[in-house]
This record gives structure tokens, C-alpha cells and sequence, in this order.
């Protein structure tokens, strides 16, 4: 098994959880995720410092705006030596090709990715308060047809959502999720969500994993332990 196919969420807030995280997984993880819990408490900085540490990002600030902001700050992002940046799709055809056109006119071998609907939605949730009719499934599958016709280079879905992407949009196109769980765990406020050999059976190319990992006595040893089971295929 690929270790890189896991990409921990590191949400933490403190230096002395932050540092003992980046001890336990700089040797195991090939990339990891900074979200906006991270880079809101550290600022530019923790890209320097996880870069120095070889550790690949993905920066998971989630931007929706208007098309002129969105492009704007997609290409001072694109300065920053990161390798994958997301956007939400809900910002529609015009915002997305605006992303995607100036991060890549700073960073031309990142990968720009949609977010489509939070794993933390349900069915319900998208019909009653987000006032979107329908399945998420149809939901997520159109805005997944949205994010490649402008351009972008994937979605991030839940893993339930991950084989249909890649039916209908084809193998190249990236499904990265998180909502994931090891058998048996809190789901937390997740609600579509897979374990590690369900995302991976469904074709996920990349597994995002908070909690799991990140609240774990021993990090390094909770990010051995799903990869050893994803190679053992238990
Ligand atoms: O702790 P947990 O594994 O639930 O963390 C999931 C991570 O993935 C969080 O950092 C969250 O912000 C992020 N995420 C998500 N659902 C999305 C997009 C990102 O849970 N659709």
C-alpha cells in the first residue's frame, strides 16, 4: 500500500500538540493537510516549517467568494510552494476557472481541487436548511461534472460518493475524503462516512484523516496501524 494515499488532517491549535505531531508522523506521511483551524492560528509560517520538514501540503482553506476575489487570492496562494489547494464548488463555473487559471499561472504542477458537499452534511441537512432538492449523490455528482469542465483537477466527496465520480468523469479525475473511520470510532459530527478499506475499495485516491490520528495517544502509531491494515486488506 501507498503511504501517501493517507493524508492526516492536522486541526490542532497549540505548538506543543503541533510540534509532537509533526515528530510522530514527518517520517510516515508524505503530505498532510493544513486547514483553516491551522493556518488561522499559525499563519504562513506552518507552510515553511512542514515544508522544511519534507512534508507535502495541501491547504485546505475552502475559498468561495466572488470570481475576482477568489482569483485574486488563488494566485498569491499559487506563491506559496504548496502542492493542492481547494476551492468550494459552490461558487460556482465562473469562480472556479477564475481559481484555477491564476493558481495555476503561479503553480502550474499543483493541483486545484472542489469541495463538494461537507461530509458533515446529510441528506436531510441539504434538503431542509441548504435548500437543495434532490439526493446528495446527484448534488455532488453535478458539481463534480462542474469543478472538471472548469478546469479543476478533482473533488473532495465522501468516499460513498467516490465510484460514481469516477464512472461518470473517468479515472484521472482526484476523489480526496475525509468522513473517514476506522471501524468502531466516533463519527463525531461526520455523517457520510467510510472506513479506510470501504474509501479505498470505492477508488478514493486519497484518504484525508483527522481525528483519528490527530486526538490518538500515539499518532504515529494510529497512521501505521491503518495503513498496515489497508495493506493487509483487513
Ligand atoms: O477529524 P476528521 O477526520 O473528521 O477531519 C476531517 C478533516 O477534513 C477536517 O480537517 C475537515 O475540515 C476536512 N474536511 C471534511 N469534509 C470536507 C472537506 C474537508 O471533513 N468535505
Amino acid at each position: 500500500m501507498n503511504q501517501d494515499i493517507i493524508i492526516p488532517a492536522i486541526d490542532v491549535q497549540t505548538p506543543d500538540r503541533l510540534n509532537f505531531i509533526i515528530e510522530e508522523l514527518a517520517c510516515e506521511a508524505s503530505m498532510v493537510k493544513v486547514g483553516m483551524e491551522l493556518y488561522y492560528s499559525f499563519g504562513e509560517k506552518i507552510l515553511d516549517d512542514l515544508s522544511e520538514k519534507e512534508l507535502k501540503i495541501f491547504l485546505d482553506l475552502k475559498l468561495h467568494d466572488i470570481p475576482n476575489t477568489v482569483g485574486k487570492s488563488c494566485k498569491a496562494l499559487g506563491k506559496l510552494g504548496i502542492q493542492m489547494l481547494n476551492v468550494h464548488a459552490a461558487g460556482g463555473a465562473d469562480m472556479m476557472s477564475a481559481a484555477n487559471e491564476s493558481f495555476k499561472s503561479e503553480n502550474e504542477k499543483a493541483k486545484l481541487i472542489a469541495v463538494t458537499q461537507l461530509t458533515s452534511t446529510s441528506q436531510k441537512m441539504l434538503n431542509e436548511q441548504l435548500l437543495i432538492p434532490g439526493t446528495i449523490l446527484d448534488c455532488v455528482l453535478r458539481y463534480a461534472e462542474l469543478a472538471k469542465k472548469s478546469g479543476l483537477d478533482g473533488v473532495v466527496c465522501s468516499a460513498m460518493e467516490a465510484p460514481y465520480i469516477k464512472k461518470e468523469l473517468g479515472p484521472d479525475f482526484l476523489c480526496i475524503t475525509p468522513g473517514i473511520r476506522p471501524s468502531g470510532a466516533d463519527h463525531n459530527d461526520q455523517k457520510r462516512v467510510m472506513t479506510p478499506q470501504q474509501a479505498m475499495a470505492n477508488g478514493s485516491d486519497y484518504l484525508v484523516i483527522g481525528r483519528a490520528i490527530t486526538e490518538a495517544t500515539s499518532p504515529k502509531k494510529a497512521f501505521q496501524d491503518i495503513t498496515q491494515s489497508l495493506s493487509q486488506g483487513i
